[in-house]
């Protein structure tokens, strides 16, 4: 997994970020975490349709598991960040999540001897910024999904996957198409489509990729999410707006949501009810433990 160089990861560092993200210390009246929205008994999501921040105060789009996000390319659904280091400050100051001043944040951190002395072990100083930044991003690169049924079928195990769960995977392959954006170790091309989901009646409300580039063809377009531990992520899509594995897998065979910047990966599959089903239970292979913390 790439780490910057100037924030490896020790176990100094992934224990403060625990401590930090189980903490409702920032939020403005400290009365939800990070673990709040982002749940380690929910694959690190919350299961709502959309955020809920501070005074019930509800966001536009869905909470994101965090699940091998180490291996992430650029962070949020439209993927206007760069880095994890960046990352991870803006739930802290956003108004509709824990609307929080840095500025307070850490002189909150100063006041308290356990994390004066857990910042001074992890980073040899006081709490500061950048180093709230950096232990709370190193915590992120240790949440880890990679032990699901499908990665022993890969790796050479043919028992692992049922004989329906061996159709579902077929299928994902070559008739489904979903292989074309899902791909490689954590079944995402770490890239932005429009499948057609927020359009409704020919409009949108959410311009996703559009806003970061401008650009026209990106209008609708969010990014690839993983498929680990799908089964257990209910609702789906960046605003929550599918309920369940079986209906996605319908949307999918309809083409998606017809609209002018629909990607052209997306067209009707005329699959089966015996290729749906076995779609479906393939995508329940996918869940596996989910790790976090320091592993040396
Ligand atoms: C109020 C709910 C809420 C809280 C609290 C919250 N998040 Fe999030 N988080 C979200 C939502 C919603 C998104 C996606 C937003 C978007 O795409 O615009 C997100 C996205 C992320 C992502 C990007 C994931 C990806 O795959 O792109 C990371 C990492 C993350 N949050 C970490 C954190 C950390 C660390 C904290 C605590 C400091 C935190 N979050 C607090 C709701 C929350
Ligand atoms: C053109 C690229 C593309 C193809 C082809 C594709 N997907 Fe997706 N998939 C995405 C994108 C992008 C999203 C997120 C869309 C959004 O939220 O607006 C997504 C979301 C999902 C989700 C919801 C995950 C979550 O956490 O919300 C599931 C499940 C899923 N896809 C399964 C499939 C299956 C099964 C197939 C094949 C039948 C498939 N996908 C084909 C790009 C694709």
């Amino acid at each position: 997994m790439p780490v910057p160089a100037d924030n490896p990861l020790t176990p100094e560092r992934v224990a403060l970020g625990r401590k930090l993200f189980l903490d409702p210390i920032l939020s403005a009246d400290r009365s939800i975490s990070c673990a709040s929205c982002h749940d380690p008994e929910r694959s690190f999501t919350d299961n709502r349709p959309k955020s809920v921040g501070v005074s019930q105060r509800v966001g536009p789009r869905r909470v994101p598991k965090l699940l091998n996000r180490g291996y992430g390319r650029s962070f949020f659904w439209d993927g206007r960040i760069r880095t994890l280091e960046e990352q991870v400050l803006q739930p802290v100051t956003n108004t509709l999540e824990m609307d929080l001043g840095l500025a307070e944040a850490v002189e909150r951190l100063r006041a308290e001897a356990a994390y004066a002395s857990g910042f001074r072990k992890a980073f040899g100083r006081q709490p500061n910024q950048d180093d709230l930044a950096r232990a709370l991003a190193s915590y992120v690169r240790t949440i880890l999904s990679g032990d699901s049924r499908y990665d022993r079928y890969v790796a050479g195990d043919p028992e692992a996957l049922d004989p329906t769960e061996r159709l579902g995977l077929e299928v994902f392959r070559t008739k489904g198409n979903c292989v074309t954006c899902h791909l490689g170790p954590n079944l995402t091309d770490e890239r932005f489509h429009n499948t057609g989901i927020g359009f409704r009646d020919g409009r949108i409300d959410d311009d996703g990729r559009f806003t970061v580039t401008g650009r026209e063809q990106d209008r609708g377009a969010f990014k690839t999410p993983t498929l680990r531990n799908v089964a257990e992520t209910a609702p789906y899509m960046h605003d929550g707006s599918i309920e369940t594995l079986e209906d996605v897998i319908d949307d999918y065979d309809e083409g998606g949501t017809a609209n002018p910047y629909l990607d052209h990966e997306m067209t009707k599959l005329g699959l089966t009810e015996s290729e749906k089903a076995a779609l479906a239970a393939f995508l329940k292979a996918l869940s596996g433990p989910v790790r976090e913390g320091f592993q040396p």
